[in-house]
């Protein structure tokens, strides 16, 4: 099959890469004239573990082509994917000016056969909107799809080929059918295949992500009092994991959700129901409670210190939102780094792959360590924000030798408390003993 994806970020460059991968013909079409350049020359401008490998081998098969060139990459496509951005707005309903830029741009250039297939997280009533509007805009009926996208920064290539469901919203049976033969190839391990109409699939991501982000927003609410009840986050998240009603994913207490979908996802849900009448009352807890969780482990810090922040030396591990990633959007470091620079904190930073997106916002605000050991040097504490593989088994002895005082904040419980205590660090965590 052609297709084209419109916006070549996080999703639309995997999602044309799978497809290109799996025997399609995609060209991936963005405004941002230097990241098609960087495609182009064989850059990958993200990082995304495995995708370089198949951007490279879809690219010498000429079956994967980057473009700027709107007129010529939707003309000769069957299937166009919109894979733009849709960020929060300053009420927190997602602002659609993006996709309605291209729903207007590539109006006059579609194949009437075409399908116009939104990849983009947006509003229950978009896809319909996006068909009122390609109608006025080309005076016949388009076939408009809903299929939301379910990847993982970090696991995104394989979240893609291997997903849990596929779920597309449709008016007919024919665009169901030209989107399950594209699917078929990543369906082969009989993981579903849902057609449903394209509200409820618009609405589908919109509970999946803001039900993923009210389990975080619990445990966390819940390891803070377990902190002052002598309770300890670690062994109540096993007794009640063990329940199959529970299970254990997305309860891990720590520093807060971050990245580019939770947050907006919950606050565009937020307006949703505001909208129309119902009161969001879990969605806006769910967010008020990360807000505040974002800031816990500098609030531990600042009273550590006094109070005093000025002159301190601080080594913060971890800036992605999460590992596997170079993504820093809404990243629960960014909240951190924020707090201790503003408390007069000296800081220096350490991420595997995120340092330059954060260059980018704090420039020589910071210190950019080349190592993680290399941040610790005469710190007075550390800070683990991103748990990171790279950080679960350090040399504590030489993190201890290089740190004018062995105190650790750690955001995620990587450490065991009773072990940090035998080896000599102050110890503080999420949810678990105050301070060992
Ligand atoms: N990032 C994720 O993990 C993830 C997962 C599932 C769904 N989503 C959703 O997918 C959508 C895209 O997210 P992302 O993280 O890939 O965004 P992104 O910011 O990484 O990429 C968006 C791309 O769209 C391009 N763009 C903007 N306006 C354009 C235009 N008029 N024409 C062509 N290109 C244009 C930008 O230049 C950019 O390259 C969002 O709705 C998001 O909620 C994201």
């Amino acid at each position: 099959m052609r297709i084209t994806v419109v916006g070549t970020g996080y999703v639309g460059l995997v999602s044309g890469t799978c497809f290109a991968n799996s025997g399609n013909t995609v060209t991936c079409l963005d405004i941002n004239v230097e990241k098609i350049a960087r495609l182009n020359r064989g850059e990958i401008p993200i990082y995304e573990p495995g995708l370089e490998e198949l951007v490279v081998r879809s690219v010498k098969a000429r079956r994967l082509l980057f473009s700027t060139d709107t007129a010529s990459a939707i003309s000769t496509a069957q299937v166009v994917f919109l894979a733009v951005g849709t960020p929060p707005s300053a009420d927190g309903s997602a602002d659609l000016s993006s996709l309605w830029k291209v729903v207007d741009a590539i109006a006059p250039h579609l194949d009437p056969e075409a399908v116009v297939v939104t990849k983009s997280t947006v509003p229950v009533g978009t896809c319909a909107g996006i068909e009122t509007r390609l109608k006025a805009r080309t005076g016949r009926e388009c076939r408009v799809a809903s299929n939301p996208e379910f990847l993982k920064e970090g696991a995104a290539i394989h979240d893609f080929q291997k997903p849990d469901r596929v779920v597309v919203g449709v008016r007919s049976a024919e665009v169901a059918e030209i989107l399950r033969s594209l699917y078929l190839p990543f369906l082969r391990t009989e993981h579903p295949f849902l057609v449903m109409s394209p509200e409820s699939s618009e609405m589908t991501k919109y509970v999946a992500n803001s039900l993923l982000a009210t389990k975080i927003s619990f445990i966390n609410e819940v390891a803070n009092l377990c902190e002052r009840m002598e309770a300890d986050i670690d062994d109540v998240r096993r007794g009640i994991g063990h329940d199959k009603r529970i299970g254990f994913a997305f309860l891990f207490p720590g520093v807060g959700y971050g990245g580019s979908c939770f947050p907006k996802d919950v606050q565009a849900l937020t307006a949703m129901a505001r909208d129309h009448g119902v009161v969001p009352r879990i969605l806006e807890a769910v967010h008020e409670t990360n807000l505040a969780q974002k800031q816990v482990l500098g609030e531990k810090i600042v009273a550590h210190f006094g109070g005093q922040l000025a002159g301190r030396r601080i080594a913060v591990w971890g800036l992605a939102f999460k590992p596997r990633t170079d993504d820093v959007r809404d990243a629960p470091s960014l909240d951190l780094l924020e707090q201790l620079l503003a408390g007069g904190a000296q800081v220096t930073v350490y991420d595997p792959e995120a340092m330059e997106n954060v260059r980018a916002i704090h420039g020589d605000r910071l210190t950019y360590a080349v190592g993680p050991m290399e941040a610790l040097d005469g710190a007075d504490c550390l800070a683990i924000v991103t748990e990171w593989g790279d950080f679960r088994h350090p040399d504590f002895h030489d993190m201890a030798r290089r740190m004018r005082s062995p105190t650790i904040f750690d955001g995620r419980n990587l450490y065991a408390p009773a072990e940090m205590r035998s080896r000599g660090f102050e110890y503080h965590s999420i949810g678990r003993e105050a301070a060992v």
